[in-house]
């Protein structure tokens, strides 16, 4: 009788556990990254309102006060044929360790020193609401 009712038990489990495994907001965090928070965006934007914006304009279009001191000019980050091209990772890469640090244009500082990994990726999740 015992064992009857174990068993049971594991025949009830089973089947809520795999449907747990398909949890759809599971199943999305292995594709991609989870959608950023409000909370994060915000973050974001004061971030890059303070140490983005004189090269990278307003909204992220290439037109800062600063940008035409630059060459190369930063690209239009708000271009969604840009961030199709270019993971997270790869931009949370090149924020951390500048330009210089990728291949890329030296006037892209290095903010791996200023900003923290929780900024850095609030940052990025805020430059992809910026798609056009
Ligand atoms: C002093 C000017 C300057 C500042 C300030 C600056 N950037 Fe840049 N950034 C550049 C330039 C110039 C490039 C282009 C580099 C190239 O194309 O070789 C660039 C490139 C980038 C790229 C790579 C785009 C690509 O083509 O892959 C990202 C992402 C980026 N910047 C994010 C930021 C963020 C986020 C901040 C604020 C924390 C910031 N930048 C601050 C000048 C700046």
């Amino acid at each position: 009788m015992r064992k009857m009712s174990r068993f049971l038990a594991i025949a009830w489990l089973a089947p809520l556990l795999a449907l747990g495994c398909r949890h759809p907001e599971r199943a999305r965090s292995a594709a991609a990254p989870p959608r950023p928070t409000q909370y994060q965006l915000h973050l974001g934007k004061s971030v890059f309102q303070a140490y983005c914006v004189p090269c990278h304009g307003d909204a992220g279009a290439g037109d800062g006060s600063n940008a035409f001191n630059l060459d190369p000019h930063p690209r239009d980050l708000s271009d969604p044929q840009f961030q199709k091209t270019k993971t997270n990772a790869e931009l949370v890469d090149t924020i951390r360790r500048g330009g210089a640090g990728v291949g890329m244009s030296s006037l892209m500082p290095p903010w791996g020193h200023t900003l923290n990994d929780r900024q850095i990726e609030a940052v990025v999740a805020y430059v992809r609401s910026l798609k056009r």
